[in-house]
């Protein structure tokens, strides 16, 4: 009989962090100097789709091999990858040794492929999903899910090794990435907040000033800030915990406008940090902040006329924008957004025909 075959495929979302992750206090085990939160976006349009096939016939080809967006990639010895591998292969023999009718596949070679719908690093969070794709993949081909007593939280904290961002993608909805406080990692792990359903009528708009790769990638640009930076300790210290409370309570109220605040406050601030760090880190351009000035002047307007804030703009690690805009006003913020910045590409066709859809879409 044809021997069984071992694969499986799944997607997992961008995340895009309202609260940022920048600095880590152990870059082994990817452990952050602060707590984050994130909104899980819709898989319709950013999504990461990965396969995984274990390799059972042998010979030369039997090794452990990557393929990202149809180019082979060198899985690094002691690199994100072969960390994740490993972890889920020794929770996978952990699994086989307590049940023997389990087949045994976890010292199998593995083959994965990787496609992501859109840029890659190009500051939208590319990292997060494939990271937690790999590992939603991995938990499928192994059975290690909830049924078998492993949680989206232990899940979670392996994600946490491949990219740190990884972790939260692991929820959709909102979703805090916990900074914990053993050396161990064990305490630092993803949480959710609330699911989508809770506050389904927040979109995220995401305006492409470049879809070239970022300068600094995050893991060199935290590194030479948390080596550098004052700023980052008064941060991490001073700031976040309270920002942390402050913008779960305005979820868990679906109070929009104390979720804008905090929103832009912290990407202010984290973009303030980069600045900050010597040699300095310069993430956005002047589009992003031609973005900005149209939000803020935006949202003057409208609270003066007492219809409260339109739009939240916040900036990861590169030039791109992310407005989170409540359903009522996006025609009105996409509007004014095309008429100030008015191109459009092939890859991101007319953003009105993607019609509006609930629950944190695109
Ligand atoms: O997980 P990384 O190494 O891709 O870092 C992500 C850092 C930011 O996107 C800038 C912030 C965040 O919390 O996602």
């Amino acid at each position: 009989s044809p021997s069984p075959v071992y694969e499986a495929t799944c997607t997992a979302p961008v995340n895009i962090a309202v609260v940022k992750y920048w600095g880590k206090r152990d870059t082994s085990l990817i452990l952050p100097t602060n707590s984050s939160l994130s909104v899980t976006l819709s898989q319709d349009h950013l999504r990461s789709l990965t396969s995984a096939r274990c390799i059972t016939s042998g010979g030369a080809d039997a090794r452990d091999r990557l393929w990202l967006n149809g180019e082979e990639e060198e899985i690094k010895q002691g690199g994100r990858t072969e960390r994740c591998l490993s972890e889920m292969r020794k929770m996978r023999k952990e699994f086989e040794a307590s049940n023997s009718s389990l087949p045994r596949i976890a010292d199998f070679p593995i083959h994965i492929a990787s496609e992501n719908n859109f840029p890659t690093a190009a500051g939208l969070a590319s990292s997060a999903s494939g990271l937690s794709a790999l590992i939603a993949t991995l938990s499928t081909l192994y059975a290690l899910t909830p049924e078998n007593g492993v949680s989206v939280s232990d899940l979670s904290r392996i994600a946490r090794q491949g990219s740190g961002s990884a972790c939260r993608s692991m929820f959709g909805g909102y979703v805090a990435w916990e900074m914990g406080l053993k050396d161990d990692g064990s305490d630092s792990v993803a949480v959710e907040v609330a699911p989508v359903e809770h506050w389904p009528d927040l979109h995220a708009l995401i305006l492409v000033v470049s879809d070239k790769k970022k300068g600094t990638p995050s893991t060199a640009g935290m590194q030479r800030t948390v080596a550098t930076s004052a700023l980052l300790q008064h941060r991490i210290k001073e700031v976040v915990p309270a920002r942390m409370q402050r913008i779960t309570t305005a979820i868990q109220k679906r109070d929009f406008d104390a979720f804008a605040e905090e929103t832009m406050a912290d990407s202010n601030q984290f973009h303030a940090v980069c600045l900050d760090t010597f040699p300095p880190i310069f993430y956005m351009n002047d589009v992003s902040r031609a973005v900005i000035q149209l939000v803020t002047e935006l949202n003057r307007a409208s609270v003066e006329k007492g219809e409260g804030v339109k739009a939240a703009y916040t900036y990861d690690a590169g030039p791109n924008a992310v407005l989170y805009v409540q359903e009522k006003d996006v025609k009105q913020v996409l509007e004014l957004v095309l008429r100030y910045f008015p191109q459009t590409t092939e890859s991101f066709p007319d953003p009105f025909n993607l019609g509006a859809k609930p629950a944190s879409d695109v």
